[in-house]
């Protein structure tokens, strides 16, 4: 597959929040809002544009990648400032022919280059720990209430950058968006039906998954 990752431009917005409404539309909940997040986060002071990648086939947007700004905050108060990824998305026809993948990994390569030790996201396990990601567990990351969801994913850049300390990871006030926004927002796209399915049971089943740390000693004991 001759595929162009290129940067996102101003021309491409309305495909990228098309392509992402596709992506997304059903799977985690009826509907969808990540498009609306692709929207406010280009004009946020978290969004980082050189890390806004598409991925393009013979002149057609298929996949979207897009960073903001997130920071760690260790229990000794030192403060770093990471990255972490989202939305990502590959449009359903094109899915599992490697292009996230290489999205992935192409921009993995970008935040290396920048020195930056460490990618921290929000998402499914299965997608994300091919790639080299752990549970935050792993690393003593958690969120800012000190638990360690299931989806928390940690991508160390900078090999033994976590060290032996605890770490709290604030991503971007972006994700803080009104639901009632992003339901007006979609009013402009193509009326699309939405439905009840499992995927969705499987997101809500995560969401509420903590791991914890005794589970941990148990294993190694
Ligand atoms: C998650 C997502 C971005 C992954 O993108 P993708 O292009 O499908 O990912 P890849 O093709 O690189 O990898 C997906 C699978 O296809 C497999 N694959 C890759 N190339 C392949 C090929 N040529 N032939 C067969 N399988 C292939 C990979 O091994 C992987 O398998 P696995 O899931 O069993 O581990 C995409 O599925 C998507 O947009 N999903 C909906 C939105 C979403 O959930 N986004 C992430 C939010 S957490």
């Amino acid at each position: 597959m001759n595929l162009n990752l290129r940067l996102e431009t101003e021309a491409d917005y309305a495909r990228v929040e098309e392509l992402t409404r596709e992506a997304f539309w059903n799977l985690y909940a009826p509907g969808c809002d990540e498009h609306y997040l692709c929207h406010i986060l280009r004009g946020h002071t978290d969004f980082i544009k050189d890390l806004d990648y598409v991925a393009e086939l013979d002149g057609n947007i298929l996949g979207s990648i897009m960073y903001s700004k997130s920071i760690l905050l260790g229990d000794d108060s030192e403060t770093v400032p990471i990255v972490s990824f989202g939305p990502l998305c590959v449009h359903p026809e094109y899915q599992r022919k490697g292009i996230g993948t290489e999205l992935i990994e192409k921009t993995k390569g970008l935040v290396q280059n920048m020195r930056i030790p460490a990618i921290v996201i929000y998402g499914d396990p299965h997608n994300y720990c091919k790639h080299g990601f752990k549970n935050g567990l792993d690393y003593q990351v958690s969120n800012m209430d000190g638990d360690y969801p299931l989806g928390l994913l940690v991508l160390e850049l900078e090999p033994g950058f976590f060290g032996g300390k605890k770490w709290k990871v604030k991503q971007s006030d972006v994700f803080k968006y009104d639901p009632a926004a992003a339901s007006e927002f979609d009013k402009q796209f193509k009326e699309k039906e939405k439905k009840t399915q499992y995927s969705q049971e499987l997101f809500s089943i995560q969401i509420r998954s903590f791991l914890r740390e005794t589970q941990l000693t148990i294993a190694s004991t």
